[in-house]
């Protein structure tokens, strides 16, 4: 499992927390900045992370900022990127079962660490479900897209 990760400065606090845990789980991740505190645009983050999860690269993204709005609307405007805002246990397992999310995003400004590697754990470790009705609703997803992108 390979993830990729970014955060802006609203986000920067948070990340080392999260390097920790995947680290500490021998998960490969590649830190797509930011590298400081400085303010900056969350755009660019979230781009390069769901560019990279899209291109086949990595197999999950994670993306914080203050809130998690920016990266998650950011995300979800690139193909092939199901993007999920999370702040709760519940969603983040759902979104897999149910969406086959491929990004989570979350806010800093919201959540605190122990909450933040429950949710990312629930994410990273919960499967598609696979069922017929929630692959059907994903792949209409994935035609909507092809009529919007063209
Ligand atoms: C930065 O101040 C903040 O707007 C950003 O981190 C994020 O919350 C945007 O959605």
């Amino acid at each position: 499992m390979k993830i990729a990760i970014g955060s802006d400065h609203g986000g920067f606090n948070l990340k080392p927390v999260l390097i920790e845990y995947l680290e500490k789980r021998g998960i490969e991740y590649k830190d797509f900045g930011c590298y400081d505190a400085k303010s900056t645009d969350y755009n660019e983050y979230a781009l390069a992370v769901s560019e990279a999860v899209a291109a086949g690269e990595y197999d999950l993204g994670i993306l914080i900022c203050g809130t998690g709005i920016g990266m998650s609307i950011v995300a979800n405007k690139v193909k092939g990127i199901r993007c999920a805002h999370c702040h709760d246990v519940f969603s983040a397992r759902m979104t897999k079962l149910h969406n086959n999310a491929n990004v989570l995003a979350f806010g800093e400004r919201v959540i605190g660490p122990g909450l933040m590697l429950d949710i990312v754990q629930a994410f990273i470790d919960t499967p598609f479900s696979g069922e017929e009705r929630h692959a059907k609703r994903v792949a209409k997803i994935a035609a909507q897209e092809e009529k919007n992108f063209k």
